[in-house]
């Protein structure tokens, strides 16, 4: 290690945190990189490892974000990092216009372990473009273009996936189109009724339980409503499992708790093991048509690379585990109870818990309030993030296989911190 450059990584090095902040700035995101400076959180992950991630100052973090999902098996998870170094003997990305070896044995698998009646799956590289193909296919199927989804959905930022979303992201590129796809609110079944009603609907888009919106439940029986609607009203039904997939709510997938067999299932994030990007489709025979009549209708050099068809064959492994579904209530029960007792202390402050296995929203009172735990949670060691589409409502997502101390120690950190945040957020609040 040189000491000009003593953070030296090999192919690259820079001289100091301050550097890496200013080149971000200057070469690659400024807009970013001004944010996180200007929220207190000014971090640049450097080692990571299980569920703990390292700034480049040192500082320890433990991560309750895990990107949406994206690290459940805790970062460079050890299995999936052999599974990889071991495949790279053999493998690369493979070449996407033909049949291949992992594409063809992660395909089989994930049939295996989807709801009922999904038969075929198609690849995209990431969570976005899956989302592109989800809504292509139902196009295709059904021969019509409008595809409803719940205002403030978040389906991803590529060109048919953010028409879907908020149009804080759509109208930014002039991509906003609500003929195509109009929004209704979440838990209103009158709504989706109208929406259906002239039959001209190829799709509902549905998380299963909506993310970027702060996670807010279905109400008992809606989503199943939902597929209902579709049935009588020609629509199919897509389940966006992006997040909440892979055994987050003690199922492997949601959806299957909520009862329904949905035509279209899109699986992303933790899917990659979050070593090698991948995401998966899988769909039902009666809307697969396209497979067969144009083969070459998506064509994407990454999606279904074979390198991440193994991080995918092995995490989906790790996720349907036995052990891994016990380990998930485990830690749904304990961190459940754990919150509850912090709630208890500051009912008029922290004033919800949202909580479907180990997919967790913690409400505030103040429009921003999950804004100012995220920071006081940041300075005392846990990284966690506000929800984009509803900053009142903190995720907190806690890892797959957490070891039961780091959840204790992971309570005790969120207890001191909502104090240390309601504090702050009373003192402004005399100050006004
Ligand atoms: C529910 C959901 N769907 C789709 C996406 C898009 O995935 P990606 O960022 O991999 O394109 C996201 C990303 O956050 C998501 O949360």
């Amino acid at each position: 290690m040189s000491v000009e450059a003593p953070y030296d990584y090999g192919v690259f090095s820079f001289a100091s945190k301050a550097e890496v902040l200013d080149k971000a700035k200057a070469y690659w995101n400024p807009g970013k990189t001004q944010f996180w400076i200007d929220s207190g959180i000014p971090l640049v992950i450097d080692r990571r490892e299980e569920y703990f991630i390292y700034d480049m100052s040192g500082k320890r973090l433990i991560d309750t974000h895990l990107n949406g999902g994206t690290y459940n098996l805790g970062h460079r998870n050890p299995e999936v990092v052999q599974a990889i170094t071991t495949a790279m003997q053999h493998f690369d990305i493979g070449n996407h216009h033909f049949p291949a070896l992992a594409r063809t044995a992660l395909a089989e698998a994930l049939i295996a372990s989807a709801p009922v009646g999904l038969t075929k799956v198609i690849y995209g590289s990431g969570g976005g473009e899956a989302i592109d193909i989800a809504i292509k296919t139902a196009r295709h199927a059904t021969q019509k273009r409008k595809v409803v989804s719940i205002t403030k959905a978040y389906h991803g930022h590529t060109g048919l996936a953010v028409g879907t979303g908020d149009e804080r992201f759509s109208k930014l590129f002039l991509a906003d189109n609500p003929e195509d796809f109009p929004n209704v609110t979440f838990n209103d079944l009158e709504a989706m009724e109208s929406a259906l009603q002239n039959r001209d609907v190829a799709a509902v888009i549905m998380e299963t339980i909506p993310a970027t919106f702060g996670f807010p439940l279905p109400a008992p029986g809606y989503l199943r409503r939902v597929k209902e609607l579709c049935e009588q009203y020609d629509a199919l039904y897509i389940a966006d499992e992006v997040q909440t997939g892979l055994m987050r709510t003690g199922e492997l997938w949601a959806i299957t708790k909520e009862g329904i067999a949905p035509d279209i299932m899109v699986s992303g994030k933790g899917i990659s093991g979050g070593l090698y990007p991948i995401a998966c489709v899988m769909v039902a025979e009666h809307a697969a048509g396209w497979l067969t009549e144009d083969g070459f209708g998506h064509i994407s050099t990454f999606g279904g690379a074979e390198l991440g068809c193994v991080a995918a064959i092995k995490s989906l492994e790790i996720c349907s585990r036995p052990e891994t579904r016990s380990m998930v209530h485990y830690l749904s029960d304990f961190i459940g109870k754990g919150l509850r007792r912090i709630q208890a202390d500051y009912p008029d402050w922290f004033f919800g818990i949202r909580q479907n296995g180990l997919v967790i929203g913690l409400e505030f009172d103040d429009p921003q309030g999950a804004k100012y735990v995220m920071r006081h949670l940041y300075e005392n060691g846990v990284w966690a993030i506000f929800s984009t589409l509803d900053p009142r409502v903190l995720q907190y997502k806690p890892g797959l296989l957490l070891k039961p101390e780091i959840a204790e120690e992971l309570l005790d950190r969120t207890e001191v911190s909502i104090g240390r945040a309601w504090a702050e957020v009373k003192s402004l609040r005399g100050s006004r």
